[in-house]
């Protein structure tokens, strides 16, 4: 059951990295892709756990199409089936609405958006001819609630709440089920790789907001919970015989997801806007 084939984007830090060495040390068969990888796909070295998982890290970029075309082709070279996809891979912007120019918005759209589009449409028809598999999105509690001089990367995550929805309609009947998991700040490599966009600068009249609100943004992730939390969350819903659609991780973040349904928006805008700006 547990030597299940599992496709991991963006495995070589935080979320994905996590997810990996958690569901290896349960015995998956885990496939993790990276931009990093060098060297031809096939030598690539597998590390093996005694429970008889591994982790078997390949290049993919998942802006590109080629390089998923591959990644995904290799897969099934290799074991001639996908039963689980977890789509992690994804990066932050900050700056302003007004600071971030329209290709460093496209650029965040290329990586979480049509970057978690295009690795599901390259798993989709094998789940269906195998008449099952798992779809796990990685979004954000961002995803849900958007906050200010990140509002490219909230809106790139409610995008793919969107489309994750809706799938999940359509790829039941085949035997496949979808699920979105939505972290919180998590202390990973995002603090560190996210951009700054390039006007966020000191003549921005933005700027000093900007630059507290960032700081405060960067302070929760450093202190806020590890990897390793999202990734049990992430094998709870591998598990799980129904999935919901929608699970956040960590009581906090339930918490302000659950006031956001129950309070007017107003409240939650003032208590947002206090924080954040
Ligand atoms: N950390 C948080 O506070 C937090 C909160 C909510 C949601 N999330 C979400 O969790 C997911 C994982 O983030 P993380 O916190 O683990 O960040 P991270 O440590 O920076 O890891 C990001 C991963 O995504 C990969 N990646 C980035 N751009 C890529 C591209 N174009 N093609 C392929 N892979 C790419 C990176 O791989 P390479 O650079 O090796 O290619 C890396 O493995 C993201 O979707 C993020 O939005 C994070």
């Amino acid at each position: 059951m547990n030597s299940r084939i599992v496709l991991i984007t963006g495995a070589s830090s935080g979320i994905g990295a996590a997810a990996a060495e958690y569901l290896m040390k349960k015995g998956f068969h885990v496939y993790g892709t990276s931009r990093k990888v060098s060297g031809n796909i096939d030598e690539i070295k597998a590390r093996d756990n005694l429970s008889g998982g591994f982790i078997r890290m390949i290049p993919m970029d998942v802006t590109d199409d080629e390089s998923v075309d591959k990644g995904i082709k290799f897969i099934l070279e290799k074991e001639g089936r996908i039963d689980i996809l977890i789509s992690n891979a994804g990066s932050g912007i900050a700056g302003s609405v007004e600071d971030v120019s329209m290709e460093e918005a496209r650029v965040q759209f290329d990586v979480n958006f049509f970057g978690t589009l295009r690795v599901i449409k390259a798993v989709l028809p094998v789940m269906r001819s195998q008449g099952e598999g798992r779809i796990i999105a990685v979004s954000s509690v961002a995803g849900v609630i958007s906050i200010p001089y990140q509002a490219h990367y909230s809106s790139s995550k409610y995008a793919v709440e969107g489309l994750a929805e809706a799938l999940r309609y359509e790829a039941a009947p085949f035997g496949i089920k979808v699920c979105i998991v939505e972290p919180g700040d998590t202390r990973t490599g995002f603090t560190s790789n996210r951009v700054i966009a390039a006007n966020a600068t000191e003549d921005s009249p933005y700027y000093e907001r900007f630059r507290r609100s960032l700081a405060r943004m960067e302070k929760d992730e450093q202190n806020g919970p590890s990897p390793e939390d999202v990734a049990r969350m992430i094998f709870r819903m591998v598990m799980k015989k129904n999935p919901p659609v929608r699970t956040t991780v960590g009581f906090q973040y339930k918490l302000i997801l659950f006031l956001k349904k129950i309070l007017p928006g107003s409240i939650l805008e003032k208590v947002v806007g206090l924080l954040y700006n």
